[in-house]
């Protein structure tokens, strides 16, 4: 089939390169003519494993091609992908008018009957806006359907997720519509769910508020484990062999970031405020995230008392590993914390310095290597968990730092394995350990429901 993908950012890439690879004509429109000259020229701007040699691959047969040109883009195709950005504007709310500018150029530009298909994040109602600016824009001949195609794809696993994801979402009332898209994705086995537009919109946010739910409460249980004395790794075992609550995205931590959770968290937020309705445990969600992100600084601060002057090593600034992606990363709240309390920073991360330079500048100082990091640092924090970071050996702590603290935001290392170092580690939701103590196991992290740490006791 003759395919259109409006906007070369990571959905609308992946969606191509993804498209073209099952055999469709996939011809990928951008308004950012440099953006589309380099990709033309085989450069890739962002860090998605898998993705280059998608592209690579499919440019060369010629089943991909890159244009700034509508006519060209919109003239002479079957299905056009809407992966244009909706960014959050201040306040919390969808910036929605890429969407509109995209709508009203496609109308503009179709010389046939096409089907459109939305897999940007929208606010539910936004597909039926869609539909009224195509329609009233476009030449009275033409057909044009809208539907809402949501996507569900993981930065660092976007390319597996595109040809392994667990659903195809179809939201439309037209039968027909609804069969060629169908048609679209049908070398795929993937289970494909037809439904209504709007339940189809709101599918997406509900997804990510169910995630997101399953990260805070996990953290709150983290955090209660740490007082109690037990263990959020047993904990998150033992409730995730339930069926009924599953294994995944137990795993406690700093808070969940990135370009979807905290966005599309707010958006429903607001979604709801405006029907009048008070999502109060989804309020609570983003509030747990909040706090999670600021509990390393909290944790520097009643390990080693102030953080003036202190050097501090931090390990990851991506929001998770294999991105290079820091929207939402809790490592930029950490770096504002620390920077407020005095701190001197030296971050290290296989792939975001570039990014991070772009928002961070030379506040921080930057190490392409994990020991450079660490030298004379007084305290680590683990911020991300990278195969690179959790898979040093523990020996790079005492060899690099002075006396190491490690504030392990990640979990990433067994309680163990730490023993065996002489290391203070403090982590999430498991008992602390201190260097020399021979009373480790008591020790016990206590903070506050407000959120401001009591003084590390005994029990
Ligand atoms: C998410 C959704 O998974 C995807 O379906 C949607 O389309 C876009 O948003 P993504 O943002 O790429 O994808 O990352 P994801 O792997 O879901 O992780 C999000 C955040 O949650 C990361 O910061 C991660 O560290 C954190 N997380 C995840 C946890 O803290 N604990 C977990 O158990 C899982």
């Amino acid at each position: 089939m003759k395919i259109t993908v409006a906007g070369a950012g990571y959905v609308g890439l992946v969606t191509s390169a993804g498209l073209a690879e099952l055999g469709h004509q996939v011809t990928c429109i951008d308004i950012q003519r440099e953006k589309i000259d380099l990709l033309q020229n085989n450069r890739l701007q962002i860090y998605e494993p898998g993705l280059r040699h998608l592209l690579a691959k499919n440019l060369q047969n010629g089943k991909l091609v890159f244009t700034v040109d509508p006519h060209l883009a919109y003239s002479n195709t079957e299905i056009i992908f809407i992966a244009v950005g909706t960014p959050e504007k201040s306040g919390g709310s969808v910036e929605l008018k890429y969407i509109h500018e995209v709508a009203q150029q496609i109308a503009h530009f179709i010389e046939n009957d096409v089907i459109i298909c939305t897999k940007s994040t929208v606010p539910v109602g936004t597909n039926d806006l869609i539909k009224q600016i195509i329609e009233n824009q476009k030449a009275p001949t033409l057909r044009a359907e809208v539907v809402a195609n949501p996507e569900f794809l993981r930065e660092g696993s976007a390319v597996h997720d595109f040809f392994h994801g667990d659903r195809i979402v179809i939201g439309t009332d037209n039968l027909e519509a609804a069969s060629i898209l169908k048609k679209v994705y049908q070398s795929l086995d993937i289970p494909v769910i037809i439904t209504d537009i709007r339940s189809a919109e709101m599918i997406k946010y509900a997804s990510n508020a169910f995630l997101a739910t399953k990260i805070s409460f996990i953290n709150e249980i983290a955090n209660i484990c740490q007082k109690v004395g037990a263990d959020i790794e047993e904990v998150a075992f033992g409730i995730g062999h339930d069926k009924r609550i599953g294994p995944d995205f137990l795993k406690a931590g700093i808070g969940y970031g990135g370009s979807c959770f905290p966005k599309d968290t707010k958006a429903l937020l607001g979604i709801a405020s405006g029907v009048e309705h008070h999502f109060d445990l989804l309020a609570a969600v983003i509030n747990v995230n909040n706090f999670q992100q600021s509990l390393p600084v909290l944790m520097a601060k009643e390990a080693i008392g102030s953080l003036q002057g202190k050097k501090v090593a931090l390990l990851g600034l991506a929001f998770k590993p294999e991105t290079d992606d820091i929207r939402g990363s809790a490592s930029l709240r950490i770096v504002n914390e620390l920077l407020t309390e005095g701190a001197i920073v030296r971050a290290y991360d296989p792939a975001a310095i570039p990014n991070a330079q772009r928002v961070l500048g030379d506040t921080i100082e930057y190490a392409y290597d994990l020991r450079f990091a660490l030298h004379e640092a007084e305290l680590a924090i683990i911020a991300t968990d990278w195969a690179q970071i959790k898979n040093a050996p523990l020996e790079v702590y005492p060899s690099f730092m002075k006396d190491p603290i490690i504030i392990d935001g990640r979990n990433c290392y067994s309680l163990k394995e730490i023993q065996k170092h002489s290391l203070t580690y403090l982590s999430i939701g498991r008992r602390c350990i201190f260097k020399d103590s021979l009373i480790d196991d008591k020790k016990i992290l206590h903070f506050k429901e407000e959120g401001s740490y009591e003084d590390c006791h005994f029990h």
